[in-house]
């Protein structure tokens, strides 16, 4: 089945309940109101209730089945349960008056929705840079048992084909524990999205072809994850073309079980992350869904700047899908 096919069927009639803190945005409202109607999520939006049904008047949305909060006017005892949350997790990293102003920004409030139970999931970013949208869920949503690290995966889609890349978004240049951390939780994402995982560990070299410090990394770090993980079919280091094209891996890596058939490539660090996925998008013709967050307690997702309101309905869907 096509993969958003396969998740709506997951989905549908589950009431998911996804907060969009951006709710004064009406590629946000278009898709709340449309993931409503198709009965795939019970959307909350946040924001000025006036100014959202202008928005929605405007360009003619049905909001009735949206849940509208109005994030700045909530009674004093619904926001003081909220700053208590805050302070308790941070364990005394954050104070009450800080825990008050981060509730007066949508990305720390509706952050704050998921961590109390009050909704299942987040999708923001729409108007917020990666940054500011995700920081908020780093903070207080914090990572799930035994993973130390949140990071950003891509599932890279062309016809019949699929991919995930990992990490394109949030660690700017892990460690070799780190790398391996990635590539496990890679492996638990890509299950989610119907790809039976083969993780290649990306690098310039292919098993021991070349050396240096940046290879050393990628060794290690398969090697960390081969023992964490030994029943997953996970190798390195691997070039893409020796990771990707049976007739190279078999040349380059003989006896390896991933080496031309890999389906999960981690990447070494983010600037090889972001730019392979993006050349596979525009060069490639692969369509690219995510940045999907791997690794958080509770579903949290970043939306490109660029999204239109076809992107903020899959990415919700994704959302959804990652709360059940
Ligand atoms: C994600 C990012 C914003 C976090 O940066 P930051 O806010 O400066 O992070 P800090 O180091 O101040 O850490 C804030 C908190 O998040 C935690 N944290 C940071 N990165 C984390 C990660 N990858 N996994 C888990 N927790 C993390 C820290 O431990 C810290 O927790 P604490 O407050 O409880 O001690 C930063 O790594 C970043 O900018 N990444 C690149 C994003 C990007 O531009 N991507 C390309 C476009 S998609």
């Amino acid at each position: 089945m096509e993969l958003f096919e396969s998740m709506k069927a997951k989905i549908y009639g589950k009431n998911i309940k996804i907060v969009f803190p951006e709710g004064d945005d009406v590629r946000i409202l278009g898709a709340a109101a449309r993931l409503a109607s198709d009965n795939l999520v019970t959307p909350v939006v946040l924001g000025n209730p006036d100014q959202i049904n202008q928005i929605a008047t405007d360009n003619k949305i049905n909001t009735t089945q949206l849940e509208v909060v109005d994030y700045l006017h909530q009674p004093s005892d619904v926001i003081d349960t909220m700053v208590n949350a805050i302070v308790e997790r941070r364990k005394g990293k954050t104070d009450e008056a800080k825990a008050r102003q981060w509730l007066q920004d949508p990305n720390y409030f509706g952050t704050t929705m998921v961590y109390m139970g009050k909704v299942d999931g987040m999708v923001s970013g729409a108007n917020h840079p990666t940054g500011d949208t995700v920081r908020p869920a780093l903070q207080i949503i914090k990572t799930k048992p035994g993973v130390k690290l949140i990071s950003g995966a891509f599932i890279m889609q062309r016809d019949a084909e699929r991919y995930l890349f990992a990490d394109c978004a949030i660690n700017i240049d892990l460690d070799a524990n780190g790398m391996a951390e990635v590539a496990i939780e890679s492996a638990n994402t890509a299950k989610l999205f119907d790809i039976d995982p083969k993780v290649a560990m990306l690098s310039f070299s292919t098993k021991g072809s070349a050396k240096g410090d940046m290879v050393t990394k990628v060794q290690e770090a398969t090697k960390i994850a081969q023992e964490k993980a030994p029943e997953l079919p996970l190798d390195g280091e691997l070039q893409f073309d020796a990771a990707f094209v049976p007739s190279v891996g078999e040349k380059k890596a003989p006896g390896s079980k991933v080496a031309g058939h890999a389906n999960v490539f981690v990447f070494p660090e983010l600037q090889s992350g972001n730019i392979g996925y993006k050349i596979a998008q525009r060069l490639g013709g692969f369509e690219a869904i995510g940045p999907i967050l791997q690794g958080l307690n509770q579903p949290v997702s970043d939306l490109s700047r660029g999204a239109n309101e076809e992107d903020v309905y899959k990415v919700a869907i994704i959302t959804a899908t990652q709360a059940l």
